[in-house]
């Protein structure tokens, strides 16, 4: 069962193991450094004790294992920005759009939200799959990158 939850300290690693290998061509990144991971919960963390909060980073926790990472950054407007991370050993078992599906009812139901729009490279047709069978349509293309709503 997917679970998504909120970071704590001693997720650094598994957060460096899910921003590492083919998982970050297509983020535009390199991997993780153990030191950034650590950096990067603890700033992860202080975004989620903020009031309101403006960008949610919640771990996808299946049976105790952190196999990923999903994003809702909020607009004044009310409006949601989604993006998602898995790690590359688990690809291509449902858990991106297990995770997506959950995050758009928490966008709605928990963060007050009251539209979502997500986008991804047009070398990355499986992140449009996620987004397809999460709910969302396609809305066009902005800056190169293929854009979706909901
Ligand atoms: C994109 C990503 C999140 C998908 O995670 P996942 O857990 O494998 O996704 P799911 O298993 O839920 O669904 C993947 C879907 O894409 C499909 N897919 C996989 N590769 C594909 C390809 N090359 N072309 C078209 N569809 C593809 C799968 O068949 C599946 O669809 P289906 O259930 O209809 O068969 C994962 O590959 C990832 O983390 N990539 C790196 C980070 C990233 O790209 N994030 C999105 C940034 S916009």
């Amino acid at each position: 069962m997917i679970m998504l939850r909120f970071l704590t300290a001693t997720d650094a690693p598994a957060v460096r193991r899910v921003y590492s290998g083919a998982a970050t061509r297509f983020l535009g990144r390199s991997a993780m450094t153990s030191q950034e991971a650590g950096e990067y919960v603890s700033r992860v963390r202080e975004w989620a004790a903020a009031a309101p909060v403006e960008q949610y980073v919640l771990g996808v926790d299946v049976s105790g294992d952190l196999l990923g990472v999903v994003k809702l950054g909020r607009r004044p407007s009310g409006h949601g920005r989604v993006s998602y991370v898995l790690r590359e050993d688990r690809w291509g078992q449902g858990y991106a759009t297990g995770a997506v599906e959950e995050l758009v009812t928490f966008a709605f139901a928990t963060a007050g939200l009251d539209s979502l729009g997500a986008r991804h490279r047009p070398d990355n047709p499986a992140s449009g799959r996620v987004l397809m069978k999460a709910g969302f349509t396609r809305v066009g293309e902005v800056n190169a990158m293929i854009e979706y709503r909901l």
